[in-house]
């Protein structure tokens, strides 16, 4: 284990489904939640009841707070099919912070654009860079049953069976509209592929954050290796966080 990461034993405070097959799970943390930066990610095992899961999952966290952290997860398989199931009190175990961060802004106007579960990690980016910056978040969607209610927070939800086309293919209008400095982005390759083609032609700086299926979660297996334009790049110790011109 590489110094400065932290192994903790936590409980569950709460879980609670938020949209379809998409669920927001509180849990207790007093050291990693204290230390974890937008952009960073923890890796989770769900406790003795699942050894039959002997790799940890990757999650962004979501949000912070004082003894507890968060994560918005999506079922995609056995482990986060189980994680539905967790109730207040249920142990887990959580290693971190993995991975490096989003860059820090100041006065800038920033465009945030999610897709699907991508927004995980841009709303702790979101309640950081909100200080200092203006910023227009943007949440793609499928369909409207995978729409979040956020409440206070300003979210544009974008539902793509209702507009008939992706999120992405909104990103020139916004870059015009709201003058854009910046855009971080989480979503499905192609997604962030196509709003960082636009970035450039605007001249826009674009920071994308990147998934791949994980083994350690710190640089020594390098099983979640991507092809990035100067060669191999581990996503778990040179990301999750990619300046948009190094991929694409
Ligand atoms: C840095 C990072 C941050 C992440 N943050 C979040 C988050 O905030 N919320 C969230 O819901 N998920 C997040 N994920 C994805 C999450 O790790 C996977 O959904 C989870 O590992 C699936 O575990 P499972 O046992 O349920 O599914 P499995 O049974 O392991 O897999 C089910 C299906 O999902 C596919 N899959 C699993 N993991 C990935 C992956 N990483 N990339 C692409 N396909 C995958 C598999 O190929 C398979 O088809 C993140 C992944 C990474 C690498
Ligand atoms: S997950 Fe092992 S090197 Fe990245």
């Amino acid at each position: 284990m590489p110094t400065g990461k932290l192994i903790e034993h936590s409980a569950v405070i709460s879980n609670t489904k938020v949209a379809e097959e998409t669920y927001l799970i509180k849990i207790g943390s007093s050291h990693i939640a204290k230390k974890i930066n937008p952009g960073q990610f923890i890796n989770i095992s769900i406790g003795t009841q699942f050894t039959d899961h002997l790799l940890k999952r990757p999650f962004s966290v979501y949000d912070t707070g004082p003894g507890h952290l968060s994560i918005l997860y999506k079922v995609k398989g056995a482990v986060t099919g189980q994680m539905t199931d967790l109730k207040k009190g249920d142990k887990l175990e959580m290693v971190g912070p993995l991975g490096n961060t989003f860059s820090n802004f100041g006065k800038k106007t920033i465009l945030l654009v999610g897709g699907g579960i991508g927004i995980a990690p841009l709303m702790l980016a979101a309640k950081t860079l909100k200080k200092k910056n203006k910023l227009i978040i943007l949440h793609g969607v499928r369909t409207k049953k995978e729409a979040i209610s956020w409440g206070q927070t300003k979210v544009k939800t974008h539902i793509d069976e209702n507009k008939g086309h992706f999120v992405c293919e909104e990103t020139e209008d916004y870059i015009k509209k709201y003058s854009v400095n910046a855009i971080l982005t989480c979503g499905p390759i192609p997604m962030m592929k196509r709003i960082a083609e636009v970035a450039r032609l605007y001249n826009v700086f674009v920071e994308a954050s990147l998934e791949a299926r994980m083994a350690c979660g710190f640089g020594a297996c390098v099983g979640c290796a991507i092809e990035s334009k100067q060669g191999f790049k581990k996503v778990c110790t040179d990301g999750p966080v990619f300046k948009g011109e190094e991929l694409w």
